[in-house]
């Protein structure tokens, strides 16, 4: 069978769930993915799950590589988020590259498959090259944004070498690694035993591959060094370098990259199962339908296997005294930026409505504006009221707000500033019904309150969104202004990281380094919240949608956040 068969015929791919040991006796949960009706597919292909991630999030690359006629194996790691057997607490890299080999001792003593293809990306990439080298049933080798050099990486994500330092004796214990709670000396201890974190030993493992290895590294990747993967691919037999413009180390945050880099990753597999060049125009992509109901079924899976322990009031709590540290970045001061420049300037006696105001960044943009223009006489003060859900934040937001009011206008007073303050908790979740644990009463305003509504980064976090944008629509008075943000689907805060991490933490004490550090687990555990279906990202036109429907008109899009976040301003 050859590539025009395949792309001939578009067909609906099945999922089929499997369960096989991997080599450290954990039991592994996977999918086969393949073309359904056909008699043979083209061959298989074996795919291992990011640091962090599923085999949910290789879904889609995984129905494009079937789409043309490949199967795939897409598992979760053992000892990791998922469904596979074991803790992350446990989680070592040995142990992933153990899982890999399990996926290819299944397929053989299985389904009677003696040779597959291996895909991985990020950390896992590393540990797939590893397994390539051990293991002649691997007969390719594909890792996208793979990071050749951990010790590197691990130094730029955490601004301190820990591999050196674990040398030297320095133990961390029970630590947060991006979100996740790892036994950290566990974890280095057998990543400097099995030789997995140096360029070298990545360089050392390429030099035992005997079959076709591509590497392919993304342009704006903030973790690994794109020299470096040059350097590694020069110790491949038969390795190929390839450059993906215009992407992070998330490729899937740009959405005209990542449909580029899949139907190259997707044509190298496919030439590599049929023994020939295969142009990446030849490569089809999968049946969106099909893609959505299967993504579906797994977040539902996924979510009984991982139910979410803790509240939401204390988790954003949590999440607040970490996110402070964003009123540094440029990035960040960008967008609030662009929030308060959309909303447009205020007028004496405007009431403005900070939905979600956590630490109160927008108050204190608002603040800041209105003294240094000075527009607003002090008889007629804008009032500014922030709701959230915790208390913390909102503690946080008021203290925040009073000293800058009082070190910008030498004045206690906030109304001779030209702005007073109204705080109140509240649940979006449960707008105008039952409240929440705390028993609080529901806070109501009447229809056409408000001249202003800044809702930047909360609607992602609600059950149901669509509700709070009708009660704004309907609190907003007719000819108000709404600003409305989400961080965007797949987003990827990692340059945004490395830029702060190098302003701001290098030759800084421990604790604004972990502080640095905490910007980070606290952007995984949000990613991997999305991930089980908790939270949503909104593209623009989900956004835009959303609004419409809620009754807003003259919406205009704009991109901000390191270009992560999609903001709409729209009019009642
Ligand atoms: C990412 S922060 C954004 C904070 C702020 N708007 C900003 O842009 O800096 C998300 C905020 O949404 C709040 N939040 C999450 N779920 C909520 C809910 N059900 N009701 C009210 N606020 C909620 C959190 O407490 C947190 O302050």
């Amino acid at each position: 069978m050859n590539i025009n068969d395949v792309s001939a015929q578009l067909e609906e791919i099945k999922s089929e769930l499997v369960i096989f040991p991997s080599r450290n006796g954990l039991k592994i949960t996977a999918y086969l993915d393949f073309p359904q009706g056909r008699k043979e597919s083209l061959g298989y292909v074996v795919m291992a799950p990011k640091y962090g991630e599923t085999k949910k999030n290789n879904l889609q690359l995984a129905y494009y590589l079937a789409a043309n006629g490949l199967a795939v194996l897409r598992f979760d790691h053992t000892n990791h988020v998922g469904e596979s057997e074991g803790e992350m607490l446990r989680y070592t890299l040995p142990g992933a590259v153990e899982d890999i080999l399990g996926a290819f001792d299944y397929l053989e003593q299985q389904r009677g498959i003696k040779h597959a293809g291996l895909v991985a990306s990020s950390l896992a990439a590393r540990m797939a090259i590893r397994a390539a080298s051990m293991d002649i049933r691997i007969s390719h080798l594909t890792c996208l944004v793979g990071v050749v050099n951990i010790q590197r990486t691990l130094a730029t994500v955490y601004q301190e070498d820990v591999v050196s330092n674990y040398l030297d004796g320095k133990r961390w214990g029970v630590n947060d690694v991006l979100g996740f709670e790892i036994d950290f000396e566990n974890f280095a201890s057998a990543m400097i035993d099995s030789n997995l974190y140096s360029l070298s030993s990545t360089c050392d493992d390429l030099t035992l591959i005997r079959v076709p290895v591509s590497l392919l590294a993304a342009q704006n990747d903030a973790w690994v060094d794109i020299e470096e993967v040059k350097h590694a691919i020069s110790f491949t037999k038969k390795g190929h370098f390839h450059h993906i413009q215009d992407a992070m180390h998330e490729v899937r945050e740009n959405p005209e990259a990542v449909q580029k880099t899949f139907q190259q990753l997707v044509a190298i597999c496919v030439g590599h199962a049929v023994g020939g060049d295969v142009l990446s125009d030849r490569i089809v992509a999968p049946g969106k339908k099909n893609l959505i109901q299967q993504n579906k079924a797994e977040r539902e899976r996924l979510r009984r296997a991982n139910p979410v322990q803790q509240n939401e009031i204390d988790f954003w709590s949590q999440y607040l005294s970490k996110y402070k540290y964003f009123q540094s970045v440029d990035v960040y001061q960008n967008y609030i930026n662009l929030v308060g420049e959309l909303l447009g300037g205020f007028r004496a006696g405007e009431l403005v409505l900070d939905a979600g105001c956590g630490n109160g960044m927008f108050g204190a943009w608002a603040i800041r504006h209105l003294l240094a223009r000075g527009q607003v006489r002090f008889d007629a003060p804008v009032i500014y009221s922030g709701l959230d859900l915790t208390h913390d934040g909102i503690f946080d937001a008021a203290q925040k707000h009073e000293s800058l009011v009082k070190s910008i206008s030498q004045s206690a007073n906030p109304s001779e500033a030209g702005i007073n303050f109204i705080y109140g908790r509240m649940d979006f979740d449960h707008l105008g019904g039952p409240t929440d644990a705390t028993n609080e009463p529901v806070i109501h305003f009447a229809d056409n309150t408000f001249d202003k509504i800044c809702c930047s980064l909360l609607i992602s976090y609600l059950k149901n969104p669509t509700e709070l944008v009708r009660h704004l629509h309907r609190v907003l008075r007719p000819g108000g202004t709404l600003v409305l943000s989400s961080m965007k689907p797949f987003c990827d805060l990692s340059e945004m990281y490395r830029v702060y991490a190098e302003k701001h933490l290098s030759g800084k004490s421990e604790q604004e380094i972990e502080s640095g550090r905490n910007l980070l687990t606290a952007a995984g555990k949000i990613k991997f919240k999305e991930e089980l279906g908790v939270y949503t990202f909104f593209s623009s036109e989900e956004l835009n949608d959303m609004l419409v429907d809620c009754g807003f008109k003259k919406l205009q899009t704009f991109s901000s956040f390191g270009n992560q976040a999609n903001v709409v301003r729209a009019e009642k």
